[in-house]
């Protein structure tokens, strides 16, 4: 029977990152997945913003997302220079626009709630907005700039997570696993092929799949993906609006692609695109910035984003021994990938981590005390 140090279970950025971080402090580490990247990963949008993804009263995730803004300049950079390749990254800020009074009140209200908060928000008229952006409609009126709300390509960062893994020794097995556990504990996975793998420490990354260890529930998203022609992008800065109360969100990649999103369904496991949706998400980029009628559509495409009970991820011991999850990012992942793998590399080596990512203990659900003591003990 096969044994290593780690087993990760799922290749999405999340998973990938862990993988790639435990190598790195010297760790055997396998991570399994049928299809890598394949999950929310390859829906992802890559905004990188604990602003304006705010929503009323989630306090611990502002706290937790700001942290994880700071960190990601340094995190990408880490990442692009151990995989040898670029990420994406793009520090270009973000625009909130209105396109009616009620939009503008609604606007003006969040960004007291925000002002509040401490954060780095400014009012912008109509006419500020279209400076800033000159292809958005002229009937948007207002505006909110968050200057600190960046964004990453989340394939690009993909890639270079998994050359950074790679070129530290980390191997990936193109099968499900789920986890094995003997006398209460976590003691490998069996893998799709029937084989087991054993190790004393198996990390769960399955996103909105890992079910049957945490309290985790798809939440689909569908997205567009849409080019712009060389030399004449629509918009420099990720732009966001609300159009016929639905949000809408536009972001512009130096490569020219421009990703629409995205629909928040509680459907269950459904990956079918429809019509409807993509109408609408096409539609409503229109109103913002009517330009996008003329650009090419290159892919629409329809994930399971892990949704969790308060919207918090589950970062810390399982509810056996030996068992690390790391789930639940729900509409945060690529954002949160970094101080995740960071805290779960530091909790296999039985080290402290961040208050803020303390904050996210899979034990606020539930009392796993013994696994809680025991997992850090390779
Ligand atoms: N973070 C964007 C989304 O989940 O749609």
């Amino acid at each position: 029977m096969q044994s290593c140090d780690v087993v990760v279970l799922g290749g999405g950025i999340v998973g990938t990152a862990c993988a790639w971080r435990l190598a790195e402090r010297g760790r055997r580490v396998v991570l399994a997945d049928p299809d890598p990247g394949g999950g929310a990963s390859r829906a992802a949008a890559g905004m990188l913003a604990p602003v304006s993804e705010l929503h009323h009263g989630e306090r611990e995730l502002l706290d937790l997302s700001l942290l994880a803004a700071a960190g990601f300049r340094r995190y990408a950079a880490e990442a692009g220079a151990a995989g040898g390749a670029g990420t994406g990254y793009r520090d270009c800020g973000t625009l909130l626009v209105a396109l009616d009074a009620g939009d503008r009140a609604r606007l003006a209200e969040v960004r007291r709630a925000q002002e509040l908060l401490g954060l780095d928000v400014q009012a912008l008229t109509g006419r500020e907005c279209r400076r800033l952006e000159p292809f958005l409609d002229p009937a948007v009126s207002g505006g909110t700039l968050v200057r600190g709300d960046h964004q990453v390509d989340p394939r690009r960062l993909l890639g270079a997570l998994r050359s950074a893994a790679a070129a530290h020794g980390v191997r990936t097995v193109p099968l499900r696993g789920e986890v094995l556990v003997e006398d209460g504990r976590a003691v490998g996975v069996r893998l799709g092929d029937g084989s087991a793998l054993r190790a004393p420490l198996v990390v769960l990354a399955t996103g909105a799949r890992a079910q049957e260890h945490a309290p985790v529930r798809p939440v689909k998203g569908q997205v567009a993906r849409l080019r712009m022609p060389a030399g004449q992008h629509l918009l420099q800065r990720t732009v966001r609006g609300v159009v016929r109360d639905r949000d809408v969100y536009l972001v512009p990649r130096e490569d020219g692609e421009l990703v629409v999103g995205a629909t928040s369904e509680d459907r269950g496991f459904d990956e079918t695109v429809t019509a409807g949706a993509v109408h609408d998400l096409l539609r409503d980029a229109q109103a913002l910035v009517p330009g996008t009628s003329e650009l090419e559509l290159v892919e629409v495409l329809a994930r399971s984003r892990p949704g969790s009970p308060d919207n918090l991820p589950l970062i810390g011991p399982g509810d056996v021994p030996g068992l690390l999850l790391a789930v639940g990012h729900h509409r945060n992942g690529v954002l949160l990938s970094g101080v995740t793998a960071e805290a779960v590399a530091a909790l296999a080596d039985g080290e402290p981590i961040a208050p803020e990512v303390a904050a996210c203990d899979p034990g606020r659900f539930g009392s796993r005390t013994a696994a809680r003591e025991e997992v850090g003990v390779l």
